[in-house]
């Protein structure tokens, strides 16, 4: 398949690096501009928006949550056909309060009104991390599992085929509306959970919680962290008051 991915960051470059190793043809771009990318070990082939989104399949949207509108007019270059993904998450802290968001709305369903068009959520619930070194093959015992939720079936399905060629069990988590369950602040969220236990922490996921256990694992994060003590203290965090311990 023909991939273009807008975003150089840990994720937009792991995915491109899999993809290619896969023989998939791939582009990737910079937002503010192809000079950006020089220096950056890359997979694929290092373009400008405007080419990017001519001859491709897919368009992975691969950059922070509150740069999404400044790309609307390049997204809206791409033909109709074109599958279009998002990868973000939102983080107050970082990407400005966003009232909307802040009263409730789901981000993706945000993301999707600000590019105009219709989008596929996925590789948001694993850290980058784990997406680069923790695919395995398909059925391995313990397999991390990845939620893709959007509303056209055929597109999702497209997108969870590739996650499973990526090295990780694609769970359909509903529509792009049921996304917020796999948001930050929810026990599915960068957890590492196998396909039955991702099923599982979708199901009990917490709306009107999940923004408070986000915080409190920001609060409780420390830059001397290694992969594996972030995702333990994500466990705990997002299942401890699920399971009725609030602290
Ligand atoms: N990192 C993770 O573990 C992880 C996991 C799941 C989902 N995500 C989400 O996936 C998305 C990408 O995250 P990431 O950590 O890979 O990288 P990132 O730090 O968000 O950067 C991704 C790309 O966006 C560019 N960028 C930065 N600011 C921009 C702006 N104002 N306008 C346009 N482009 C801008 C960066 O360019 P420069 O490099 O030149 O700054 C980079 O090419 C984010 O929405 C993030 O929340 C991240």
């Amino acid at each position: 398949m023909r991939f273009g991915i807008i975003g150089a960051g840990p994720i937009g470059t792991t995915i491109a690096n899999k993809l290619f190793m896969n023989r998939h043809d791939v582009k990737i771009a910079d937002a503010r501009g192809i000079e950006r990318l020089e220096g950056k070990e890359i997979a694929g082939t290092p373009v400008s928006v405007e080419d990017e989104i001519k001859n491709i399949d897919v368009l992975i949207v691969s950059i922070p949550f509150h740069a999404m509108p400044s790309i609307r007019s390049i997204v809206d270059k791409a033909g109709e056909e074109v599958i279009v993904v998002d990868t973000s998450n939102y983080y107050p802290f970082r990407d400005n309060k966003v009232e909307e968001i802040e009263a409730g709305k789901v981000e993706s369903v945000w993301v999707a009104n600000q590019l105009g068009r219709p989008i596929i959520k996925a590789f948001n619930n694993q850290l980058a991390y784990t997406l680069e070194n923790k695919g395995t093959l398909e059925g391995t015992s313990d397999r991390i599992a990845m939620a893709v939720a959007g509303n056209d079936l055929s597109q999702k399905q497209i997108i969870m085929d590739v996650v499973n060629e990526l090295g990780f069990d694609a769970i359909d988590s509903g529509s792009l509306s049921d996304s917020w369950r796999q948001q930050p602040g929810t026990p599915a969220y960068c957890t590492e959970l196998t396909k039955e236990e991702l099923t599982e922490a979708l199901k009990r996921a917490n709306k009107e919680k999940s923004p408070f256990l986000r915080d409190k694992v920001l609060g409780n994060f420390s830059a001397e962290f290694t992969h594996e003590d972030i995702v333990k203290l994500n466990r705990e965090t997002y299942n401890s008051y699920l399971r009725g311990n609030s602290n």
